[in-house]
């Protein structure tokens, strides 16, 4: 043979021993937290290049590296079985969630060798993990017991003493880390979104990472006494409470960048008192950044600065707004009418709210 027809050590360790017939599994640990395009485009790369037959997501129970506290497991699970319903070739091995204490490879990968000896592993990781692969527990043992391999999602193949694979990927420009803040939504499936919602799932933090702490926690009081004023008028509660929530999400978004969303999708609302802005853009953003593609919850956002609708739902948000304990006044007669009688609440608040009004007529300014 020609020493040119000799294949580099790389393409050797692709070609699979044909007298091999056990099953071809790439193993994917991670924190899943939440499962994103990212994790499925690393599979399908692992899936084409390492010619393999299924691929095994592998949420960890606690990360051993991180110590950033992580979303219930039955949660990480759930959202991968959703991610991976329409991939016949993948699926989630959740033995590190049943297994106590923190998520160790080494464990791991005993375990599921001993479980399946029909199964010939390869552990893929991502460039990063690479270089901490060093702090791993027992690495060195960890490398003779199972083949590496790793993506390099970042375009670079990293250095290591390690024997480990590595398989090209286009880059996906998407982290968890990203997502828990609400950036980057476009990148997980609408299914996987309203999971979060029906969960309440980082839609906090979608809103604290866009306003100020005290607005933060008005948002917080909001959305708990929106969803007490909806399920004492026998409403949705959960509906509420997310409409509460994400009642002043645009409150910080700066005017000249309001503008361009008021002329796109309501230019009649440009003539109201910029104070009153963040409403309308508000109900756009929720529904076409975080994906809420509720009606009534666009609808009682974009109402609820003037109490303008009387729909029931954006009756509680109104309500609720005005009535929050955290803006010092004694709301409790008022909060205990709401309660009792929505509808008489309403429009004691939209009086008292007019009545302000009036009384500033001089600057008038909506600001809730
Ligand atoms: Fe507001
Ligand atoms: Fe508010």
């Amino acid at each position: 043979m020609h020493v040119d027809a000799i294949p580099s050590r790389s393409v050797v360790s692709r070609v699979p021993d044909v007298a091999d017939t056990r099953r071809r599994v790439v193993l994917l640990g991670g924190s899943f937290d939440p499962v994103h395009a990212g994790h499925l485009a690393m599979a399908h790369a692992a899936l084409d290049q390492l010619e393999a037959d299924e691929v095994w997501f592998i949420p960890a129970r606690q990360a051993p590296l991180k110590s950033r506290q992580l979303t219930p497991g039955e949660h990480r699970k759930a959202m991968l079985e959703i991610a991976l319903k329409n991939e016949p070739q993948m699926r989630v091995e959740t033995c590190e969630l049943e297994r106590e204490g923190e998520s160790f490879t080494i464990d791991t990968v005993r375990y599921l060798k001993k479980q399946y000896p029909d199964c010939d592993f390869t552990f893929l990781v991502g460039n990063d993990q690479v270089e901490q692969f060093h702090k791993w527990k027992e690495a060195d043992a960890l490398a003779r017991l199972v083949k590496f391999a790793a993506v390099a999602r970042d375009g670079r193949n990293v250095k290591t003493k390690y024997p480990i694979h590595f398989i090209h990927m286009d880059p996906v420009p998407v982290s968890s880390t990203e997502i828990r803040t609400g950036n980057r939504l476009n990148y997980v499936p609408q299914e996987l979104l309203d999971y979060f919602y029906a969960n309440r799932l980082y839609c906090k933090d979608f809103v604290k990472s866009r306003v100020p702490d005290r607005r933060y926690m008005h948002s917080l009081s909001v959305a708990r006494l929106t969803e007490e004023f909806a399920l004492a008028a026998g409403l949705d509660g959960q509906q509420a409470w997310l409409t509460g929530l994400f009642h002043d999400v645009c409150k910080a978004m700066p005017v000249d960048r309001m503008r361009p969303w008021l002329e796109a999708v309501c230019p009649e609302e440009l003539t109201m008192h910029p104070a009153a802005w963040h409403s309308y853009v508000g109900a756009q953003v929720t529904d076409r950044v975080f994906g809420i593609h509720d009606p009534r919850i666009s609808n009682a956002i974009f109402h609820h600065v003037k109490g303008t609708s009387d729909d029931p739902l954006a009756m509680c948000v109104f309500c609720a707004d005005k009535l929050d304990p955290l803006r010092g006044y004694d709301s409790y007669d008022l909060i205990d009418l709401c309660r009792r009688d929505l509808k008489a609440g309403f429009e004691k608040c939209r009086a008292s709210n007019r009545e302000y009004v009036d009384a500033h007529r001089k600057d008038a300014v909506w600001t809730n």
